[in-house]
């Protein structure tokens, strides 16, 4: 059976007034859902209450012990001084379940080689453009094999064939039974999602 994940009247506000209001929706495992709306409507505060980095004012969330959750412009990694691999390396840190050395490498150096990184590797995060780093917080999101990905606008600065690339890794991980949950404003992304979510103001609509 798919996994879902569910959201229940859920409101959220960050200093009065709110930002999300009510929101109820579902978002089934095995395909991908893109999360659309303009700038402000609310997507990347969504994805973080999902995720558990931010708690609702009310509503429920269901909990995912297994998601990943991949930001658009993480502010820390860029300022340590920690090579592509470390970043992606990162992703296989998760309380619990720790993958052996050997295991870890394997994953990571796969989860190079989906985003087209390998050659990079070594080449401190903080040398990289901003799409290939985007690559590579897209391969510290898969590195594990989450049970649910969530991405925040992951083509934003991509070039075509990264953007289509960044597309084509979703459709695998939808494949593969995963919960995909893809915040985007890209006409291509939507048109290629199975489901879409409309955020206008902070409201779901249609
Ligand atoms: N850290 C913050 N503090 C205060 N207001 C915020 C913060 N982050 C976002 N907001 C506000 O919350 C609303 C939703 O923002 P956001 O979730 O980033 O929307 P989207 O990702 O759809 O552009 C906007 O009005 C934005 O200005
Ligand atoms: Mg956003």
């Amino acid at each position: 059976m798919p996994e879902v994940l569910f959201l229940n009247g859920v409101s959220f506000a960050y200093a009065e007034t709110d930002v999300l209001h009510e929101v109820s929706l579902a978002v089934r495992g095995g395909e991908i859902t893109a999360l659309t709306g303009h700038n402000g409507s609310g997507k990347s505060t969504l994805l973080e209450i999902i995720a558990g980095v931010l708690k609702p004012k009310c509503g429920t969330v269901s909990q995912h012990e297994d998601l990943a959750l991949v930001l658009q412009r993480p502010s820390a990694p860029e300022s340590l001084p920690l090579t592509a691999r470390e970043v992606v390396a990162m992703g296989t840190w998760k309380r619990g379940a720790r993958l052996s050395r050997a295991a870890a490498r394997t994953a990571v150096d796969r989860a190079l080689e989906r985003v087209d990184m390998s050659q990079y590797a070594n080449r401190p995060l903080a040398d990289l453009s901003g799409g290939q780093r985007q690559r590579i917080f897209l391969a510290q999101g898969i590195v594990r094999q989450p049970g649910a990905l969530l991405l925040d606008e992951p083509a934003t600065g991509l070039d075509r064939m990264s953007s289509a690339r960044t597309q084509k890794i979703l459709r695998e991980e939808a494949h593969r039974g995963a919960i995909v949950l893809c915040a985007t404003h890209h006409d291509e992304a939507i048109e290629q999602a199975d489901r879409t979510i409309r955020l206008e103001e902070g409201r779901v609509v249609g």
